[in-house]
């Protein structure tokens, strides 16, 4: 089964954790573009959808999905979204496609975070995918130092700017032996607005694309 059709069989299988009459957010990059796809077919079942970046309300919109600013909203039942590296624990590394920080947010929110991944993303340590952070632009130069420090490589996203007027570091060479911490860490350097580990709150339920169907990792 090819990759594309692994993402699309865990968005489908996502849907079946949609709850009636709730709002759910909705996280952004190809697999959750395959969710927001299947979400359509069950619109009329949701009260609407809270977007984790500006690409995925677009979406949502284009399907007639009903996209709520997240202040004007009490509660969101479930976020669904997808990874670029997960871990046994359902920790995960997000912001490969730059959303991290709104990301983050509504997955704060949300009663329970249920996350998609096609296996390509399943790692014993995290941290070969570079780990993207969220940093304010004059931070940008004093905050790659401090990664260096910490043992990474970091590279700025040249010419991206995030949903937030922000500027995206990627640090490779991180091995991330204990998530939570490094999380922790990094969240203490002045001039860093998020960063894209999701440890300290992992995924509850991670739905996993194989060849063999789609496993549950709870
Ligand atoms: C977006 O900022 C990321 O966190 C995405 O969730 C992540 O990049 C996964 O994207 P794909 O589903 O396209 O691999």
């Amino acid at each position: 089964m090819s990759q594309e059709d692994k993402k699309k069989r865990v968005a489908q299988a996502a849907i079946e954790y949609v709850q009636t009459g709730t709002v759910i957010g909705v996280g952004t990059g190809s697999t959750a573009n395959y969710f927001i796809d299947a979400l359509a077919q069950i619109k009329h079942r949701i009260d609407g959808a809270v977007a984790s970046s500006e690409a995925t309300a677009q979406r949502l919109k284009s399907h007639g999905i009903t996209v709520l600013d997240l202040n004007g909203v009490d509660s969101v039942s479930i976020y669904v979204d997808g990874a670029d590296e997960a871990n046994r624990h359902r920790q995960l590394i997000k912001g490969g496609g730059g959303a991290l920080t709104r990301e983050k947010i509504v997955a704060a929110v949300a009663k329970e975070f249920v996350c998609i991944v096609d296996g390509s993303k399943i790692v014993d340590i995290l941290g070969r995918f570079p780990l993207p952070i969220e940093v304010v632009p004059m931070a940008r130069s004093y905050v790659a130092r401090e990664l260096r420090a910490l043992g990474g490589n970091p590279y700025w996203r040249e010419g991206f700017v995030t949903d937030n007027g922000n500027v995206v570091l990627d640090i490779h060479n991180l091995d991330i032996l204990e998530p939570v911490k490094m999380e922790s860490e990094i969240n203490q350097i002045a001039g860093v607005v998020t960063n894209g580990l999701f440890a300290r709150r992992p995924a509850d339920i991670l739905l996993i694309g194989t060849d063999e169907g789609v496993k549950t990792l709870r």
